[in-house]
């Protein structure tokens, strides 16, 4: 057996007259895990006192030096059997044990729920059942403690196992094992008891050791979530920390949530000094060149094709709530997963649950410290694992206002998940080609993406732009903000991920004119450079980018629809430029400055631009006509 595992991380729950400490003290005892005399010191200061010697006690007496600090590990009980290094995760009280659990701070791999075979199962037992459900745990031994106390009787054990079996089953715990027990004297604890020859099953200990440890991060399936992607010259190199699993020059790549997919060009590993490698595995940090310029961008989750995340608008999680103000349905927040975030909303709360007595209630709200069981949903799909899966990607925080308000976990996959409706969907091929239709029309398909302020002058520019290519035969359209806001985005408002939906869908949309063999001109506002930069990588070499680079003091003086001085007023809330960012384009494929220029002037700049980079040349439409 190897000497080197990391420990099995376990939790002991129950009911503390269930005997949940004289169970750990005696698993501790039989482990030799105790420090040498402490059992014989409390034994003789109890036969001092007259009090009958409990295992309990030895815990007390282990709990005081660590709260003095004077043992030299405080944090976690440690014990050995010969299959394993086992590490008992434990808190001073629910409270705190919840919020590591719930976080992800500290995950369990097995759990042993203790029960008083005299008591049976009651309402404490449920809720510390509850919490195994609430850990998502997969590997629990119910301990049936006390068994001396109803003369091992097998009755009264089959009533009891019946009875919490009946429990963990309702709320979706399967127990692995139900074990007669008696902690007090060990029977059963690390070797089969003579006391219960009708019992056949595994000893505490022997179920312990029969619980399979989670997988090491290397051997998950691979997820790199993408931290930031620089430019260099021509080359962009895609860096991140591969959270878990491996990969290596060659694989092709799958970007979620956008399906795009690449070879691994090279390996650098990032920080210090910077040396190419063929592979790279889960806790290093790398960069990466893909042989194709696909579009990629921070909050992406690379994997290889075959083992992706799951990706949902809906997500149920198990969270701890932090917040000052409570948690309620309907309510926003930004939640971070990862290196992305999504602004989510809250669409339910199904369960409330008290983390001082673990009493669990519907509620329309979580309190401050409660544990909640949560759905929410985003506008753009989520990529995610349930924390079973990938403790990595399983976890979130959830942001207001720059504060961290919760944590939480993702429960089982649930509701609808996008790669299974993509998964069916094949991409049919046309069998008229773009240079059929470009040879038709005389010029190629594209878009040419027009930004800038609100009365900077994108509209007028491109409706006389469209007129004029109309007259000279052309195919072109014309997609506008304000008119698209009446339809296709009639539900979309201003706020930031408003704006990013609308741009999605507009750069979705002008992408299949163009596919159709049209120059669309659009004319959005788009003031963030991420949300053009998504269009872009639609298909980069059709989309151009055409900053109207007129000043806002212009646009306000121009002010055509009041809406500046609306905004000013405070009428308007989050008005570009006013109280909301407006993000120029770096390096746009043409800027058109309009303070001081004629209306005809631009139009006239903009029309020479698209005609010397769409019309095709008589030499193009010789060769293409075969003439
Ligand atoms: S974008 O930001 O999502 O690209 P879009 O171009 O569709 O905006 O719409 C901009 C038009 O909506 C403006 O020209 C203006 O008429 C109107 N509008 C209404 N409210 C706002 C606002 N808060 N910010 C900017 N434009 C607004």
């Amino acid at each position: 057996m190897s000497t080197t595992a990391s420990p099995m991380k376990i939790v002991v729950v129950g009911h503390v007259d269930h005997g949940k400490s004289t169970l750990v003290g005696r698993v501790l005892h039989e482990t030799g895990a105790l420090p040498e005399g402490k059992v014989e010191y409390v034994k003789d200061v109890c036969d001092k006192r007259g009090m009958p010697f409990e295992w309990a006690f030895v815990m007390d007496a282990l709990q005081a030096e660590r709260d003095q600090g004077i043992t030299i590990d405080t944090a976690q009980i440690r014990f050995r059997t010969e299959a394993r290094p086992y590490v008992i995760i434990d808190a001073p009280g629910h409270k705190e044990f919840l919020k590591n659990m719930i976080s992800g701070a500290a995950s369990a791999e097995a759990a042993v729920l203790v029960i008083d075979a005299h008591e049976g199962v009651q309402e404490q037992s449920r809720r510390h059942g509850y919490l195994l459900h609430l850990l998502g745990l997969r590997q629990i031994a119910v301990a049936v403690n006390k068994m001396d106390l109803v003369d091992f009787g097998e009755a009264r054990f089959e009533e009891v196992k019946a009875e919490i079996v009946a429990y963990l089953n309702s709320i979706g715990v399967q127990p692995t094992h139900v074990i007669p027990v008696a902690a007090r004297g060990g029977a059963n604890i690390a070797t089969n008891a003579a006391e219960t020859p009708w019992y056949t099953g595994p000893s505490v200990l022997g179920a312990l050791d029969g619980f399979a440890p989670s997988k090491p991060a290397n051997d998950l399936a691979l997820r790199l979530p993408v931290q930031d992607v620089y430019k260099f010259d021509e080359r962009r190199i895609i860096a991140g920390r591969i959270e878990s699993g491996r990969l290596k020059v060659g694989d092709t790549l799958v970007f979620a949530p956008t399906g795009k997919s690449a070879r691994i060009a090279s390996i650098e590993s990032w920080g210090g000094d910077r040396v190419a490698a063929v592979a790279a595995g889960a806790g290093q940090s790398v960069g990466i060149t893909l042989d194709e310029q696909i579009f990629v961008e921070r909050g992406q989750i690379a994997s290889l094709a075959e083992d992706g995340p799951s990706l949902s608008h809906t997500l149920k999680a198990r969270l701890f709530w932090l917040g000052r103000e409570a948690l309620k349905v309907g309510n926003r927040y930004k939640l971070k997963l990862a290196t992305a975030e999504h602004v989510v909303e809250v669409t339910a709360i199904e369960r409330v649950i008290d983390v001082e007595d673990l009493a669990n209630h519907q509620g329309a709200e979580v309190g401050r410290n409660a544990v909640a069981e949560v759905l929410f949903r985003a506008k753009t799909p989520i990529a995610y694992d349930s924390f079973i899966a990938n403790p990595r990607l399983g976890r979130f925080v959830l942001v207001e206002n720059y504060d961290i308000v919760g944590g939480g976990v993702i429960a089982e996959v649930e509701g609808e998940r996008l790669d299974h409706k993509s998964a069916n969907i094949t991409v049919v091929h046309h069998k008229v080609d773009a240079e059929g239709r470009a040879l038709a029309n005389g010029h190629r398909g594209g878009v040419v993406w027009l930004t800038g302020l609100s009365g900077a002058g994108k509209s007028t520019i491109s409706m006389e732009v469209e007129r004029q290519l109309f007259l000279k035969g052309w195919q072109v359209t014309v997609l506008d903000g304000d008119n698209v806001r009446h339809g296709l985005c009639s539900d979309l408002g201003f706020s930031p991920e408003d704006r990013a939906e609308n741009i999605r869908r507009v750069g979705e949309t002008a992408h299949l004119f163009a596919e159709a063999g049209m120059l669309v001109i659009t004319a959005f506002i788009s003031p963030y450079r991420s949300d053009r930069d998504r269009v872009r990588g639609i298909r980069p070499d059709a989309f151009h980018e055409v900053h109207v680079a007129t000043t806002l003091e212009e646009c306000e003086r121009r002010d055509p629809k009041g809406l500046y001085r609306k905004a000013r007023g405070g009428g308007i809330v989050e008005f570009t430029g006013i109280t909301a960012p407006y993000e120029p384009p770096l390096v746009p494929e043409l800027s058109l400055p309009t303070d001081g220029r004629s209306v005809d002037e631009s139009v006239a700049e903009l029309l020479r631009y698209i005609e010397r980079t769409f019309a095709l040349s008589t030499r193009e439409q010789a060769v293409g006509w075969g003439l």
